[in-house]
């Protein structure tokens, strides 16, 4: 066997003996030449057998896999402009681990139903790697931009005593004769870090136990948080669009293949620069009636085709910012200038993809945040370190969560959240 490489570094071995190690991914017969197509996790290859190049028993071999046969493959790569790679390889040996079982994948069309129940093997395809590649760059870029400005990484728990974002949609389990939940978010622990480390980030899975099966809705998904002491609803407008045009930008000058490989009109994601229009929620709702939703009233919360009509009117994702403060958290901090709003903001990706990003202004004051718990009916209890931090040296901050499964579902333009993550967790879903 010559030495192991692997398919995405294949152009530095140009005519020298090389062995892959992989899968059938696919097979023409062509009589006389058997044309593999093998995939080894980082890319695909043409692998071309000829009968009169290879032993008969090697040849044989090539005639008897199956789609998704294990196998070491031996050859030579070369230059072949018309291969989808741009190399092919002329296979000198083949090496077989196992003749595949009849895999339920074909390359024919199936439905989505089938492919989620075969999740884990749907992850085998060009479309599945393309999608979580960008994922992983994605939350790459996240890291960063963040780790480049100065956010530290503090981690939140996941095992909590109380809600963030309302009591409706908690994953309750038992903590040793107690109820605990899986966490909402990691914001109100990320507020007592910024109070010991000033500018702070918590970047893992969230659950909400939302009833809602809609194109953009995961029971379980990853959010990134930054939160920062003395920071206002302004400050973190200015740092939200230069974060998601960072990540954006990032995607496109690293992910140019899978990109293409996904069919992304990538000209929409070129426009993605700093600054991003800012409208009020009063504003939005005006826009609204303009568009034909004469209905929606003022206090009520944005559907999703309500935001996407919003978007529609910009290019860029768009900020919709003072919601009224009855819709929103306990913890948001009203406008002195009128506290029928908030200090929140939303943005809105353009595209119809709707919001990406929740965030704002904390309040910082014990008795207005004392009265909200008990408006909102929260057990005070699981509350005192948190009213804590308004005792002891508190100040005005702000954060803001980014949700990266719909984030990705937008950069690659996807019809829904499923494909965005490895194994998604939905509404009755959690098989495989
Ligand atoms: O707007 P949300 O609920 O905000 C918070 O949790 C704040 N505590 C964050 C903060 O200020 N630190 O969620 C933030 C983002 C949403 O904009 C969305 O991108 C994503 O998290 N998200 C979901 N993504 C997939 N499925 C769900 N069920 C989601 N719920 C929220
Ligand atoms: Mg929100």
């Amino acid at each position: 066997m010559a030495d192991h490489v692997y398919i995405q570094d294949i152009a530095k071995h140009v005519g020298h003996e090389v062995t892959l190690k992989g899968w059938l991914a696919d097979k023409t017969d062509k009589g006389k030449l058997q044309f593999l197509r093998v995939r080894d996790g980082t890319g695909f290859i043409q692998a071309v057998v000829f009968a009169k190049e290879v032993s008969p028993g090697t040849f044989e071999a090539a005639k008897q896999l199956t789609q998704e046969s294990s196998l070491l493959v031996t050859g030579v790569p070369r230059a072949e402009p018309r291969a989808p790679g741009g190399y092919e390889l002329s296979v000198k040996d083949l090496q077989v681990l196992q003749i595949a079982k009849e895999f339920p994948i074909t390359p024919k069309e199936h439905g989505v139903e089938f492919l989620m129940e075969h999740r884990h093997l749907w992850l085998r395809s060009p479309r599945q790697h393309a999608i979580l590649r960008v994922r992983a760059r994605v939350i790459r870029a996240i890291r960063e931009w963040l780790d480049s400005h100065d956010f530290l990484l503090v981690d939140t728990p996941i095992l909590t005593p109380a809600a963030v974002e309302g009591t409706t949609t908690l994953f309750e389990t038992d903590y040793f004769g107690t109820p605990a939940y899986l966490t909402q978010s990691g914001q109100l622990y990320n507020e007592a870090d910024i109070m010991a480390f000033g500018k702070v980030y918590c970047f893992g899975p969230t659950f909400r136990a939302e009833k809602s099966k809609t194109r953009r809705h995961l029971t379980e998904f990853w959010m990134v948080e930054p939160e920062w002491a003395y920071g206002t609803l302004d400050d973190y407008m200015r740092v939200g669009e230069e974060f998601v045009s960072y990540i954006v930008q990032t995607v496109l000058k690293d992910c140019a293949n899978e990109l293409r490989i996904l069919e992304r009109d990538t000209s929409k994601l070129e426009s993605v620069t700093p600054p991003f229009p800012r409208i009020t929620y009063t504003e939005a709702v005006e826009l609204l009636h303009q568009k034909g939703y004469s209905d929606f009233q003022w206090g009520e919360d944005l559907g999703a085709p309500h935001e996407a009509a919003i978007s529609e009117s910009f290019e860029k994702p768009v900020f919709v910012h003072r919601y009224p403060t009855a819709m929103k958290a306990f913890y948001m901090a009203p406008d002195p200038n009128d506290p029928k709003v908030c200090l929140s903001a939303d943005l809105l990706a353009p595209e119809g993809y709707g919001e990406i990003i929740g965030g704002g202004e904390r309040s910082a004051d014990l008795e207005y945040l004392e009265q909200q718990i008990e408006h909102h009916h929260l057990p005070r209890a699981a509350y005192e370190w948190y009213l804590d931090l308004r005792k002891y040296g508190t100040v005005p901050h702000c954060g803001f969560g980014l949700g990266v499964e719909r984030t990705v579902a937008w950069i690659c333009k996807l019809e829904h959240v499923r494909e965005t993550i490895p194994f998604p967790r939905m509404l009755e879903k959690i098989y495989p």
